[in-house]
């Protein structure tokens, strides 16, 4: 039985979430699902923006009938071209087969790949600036590589002032009938699963996210409607305002993360001696970690939060902690910049974990590596006691405590 939710008078919510699911693009773990978004306005001409996951077709396809009520689809708008979002495209045209699909060429060219020859002939391109009318609503264009691939684009209807803004603006999490961001405590129980989205999908690209802000700005948007998450039509300033924070590196806070690798619970002793030295220097809401048991991608999106963030880390094989690598590696991949990072480090023999460590980190973009730093040898001792203290005096110094 259909599932939808109106917009505007003539604009529908067809899209679906999807509970089952327990990895994003198989790797994200998603403990409230995600929603696959997409929307039908149905004009002179009815018009789809975006299909959905193969997952949730079937509610898919039901709500599309009941929302054309006997019409015809005559178009879909393909903005982005990742399978959560054109899986069912092909199926789309098999029971619509008069249908016109207008994308871009990237995206036809994907189409092709995808989807073979037979279903890039229906492409209407369309490049920055192009208006089609379908009636009252007339759609623009609006070309955003790399927000999250190099054929994402974003659609503009003039007549409702709404942007369809793919994976901008997007979150984890399934819909539960409130699709509106005003309908929830979006701070309170979205905001976390919204920038862990953010920083691990399109993180990467900050410098194309804020190209990709500065078209929007020069757009009158009442109403954004993204490919995942809640649809924004109240303060829209808040999550575009956290979207430029997010997209300039900048941290939410000042606060300190901790994140340890720790073998037999030594290394986990130092991290906690730390964080109690932190806590009595004053510092609230310290977080912490243990890179073997939390996925990197919840690790990541803290740390793009955090202003100051501490690595310790056990030596393993002459190298840093296989944990402690993989995250070290998502850090740099996703560009993560302008933190200050103090290091500890933990060997009984040739322990070379924080050399290694610190070698990735300079290898970033404005990470300040702290010069206090703690080496213990096998467990906390004295002198590495002491060390950690001198870490935490560094810290508390950036701190108004
Ligand atoms: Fe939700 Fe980049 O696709």
């Amino acid at each position: 039985m259909y599932c939808t939710r109106k917009i505007t008078d003539d604009t529908t919510y067809v899209g679906a979430s999807d509970r089952r699911l327990a990895l994003f693009e198989n790797t994200f773990p998603l403990g409230d699902g995600v929603s696959y978004n997409s929307y039908l306005i149905t004009d002179e001409k009815t018009v789809l923006l975006d299909t959905v996951d193969p997952a949730v077709s079937h509610i898919f396809f039901e709500n599309i009938e009941h929302t054309l009520a006997g019409r015809a689809l005559d178009y879909v708008i393909v903005n982005h071209m990742e399978p959560d979002h054109c899986g069912t495209l092909y199926d789309l045209s098999l029971r619509y087969p008069d249908i016109k699909i207008i994308t871009n060429a990237k995206a036809a060219t994907m189409i092709g790949q995808f989807f073979g020859d037979g279903l890039k002939s229906k492409v209407t391109v369309v490049k920055e600036g192009d208006t089609v009318e379908f009636g009252k609503h007339t759609l623009s264009f609006v070309m955003t590589p790399m927000v999250h691939w190099p054929e994402s684009m974003m659609t503009y209807d003039a007549y409702d002032k709404i942007l369809y803004s793919a994976d901008a603006f997007g979150a984890f999490r399934a819909l539960n009938g409130n699709i509106f961001a005003d309908e929830v405590n979006y701070e309170r129980d979205y905001l976390d699963e919204a920038r862990r989205y953010y920083t691990n999908i399109v993180g990467k690209y900050g410098v194309q996210v804020q190209a990709a802000l500065k078209k929007a700005a020069s757009l009158d948007i009442k109403t954004i409607c993204p490919l995942h998450g809640h649809i924004w039509r109240e303060n829209l300033g808040y999550i575009i305002d956290k979207y430029n924070t997010w997209s300039l590196y900048k941290s939410e806070e000042n606060s300190v993360m901790i994140a340890y690798a720790s073998i037999y619970g030594h290394t986990e002793n130092a991290a906690n001696i730390l964080a109690v030295k932190l806590a009595e220097r004053g510092i609230n809401n310290i977080t912490m970690y243990d890179v073997s048991k939390t996925h990197p991608s919840y690790i990541l999106s803290d740390a793009f939060k955090c202003s100051h963030i501490v690595l310790a880390s056990s030596t393993y094989n002459a190298g840093v902690f296989t944990t402690m690598e993989t995250l070290l590696a998502d850090l740099k991949a996703h560009n993560l910049q302008n933190k200050k990072v103090a290091v500890i480090e933990n060997g009984t023999w040739a322990c070379s974990a924080g050399k290694q460590i610190k070698e990735v980190l300079a290898s970033m973009k404005n990470i300040e590596i702290l010069e206090t730093e703690a080496k213990l040898v096998s467990a906390v001792s004295g002198e590495s006691l002491t060390q950690i203290e001198s870490i935490a005096d560094e810290i508390a110094k950036d701190f108004e405590v």
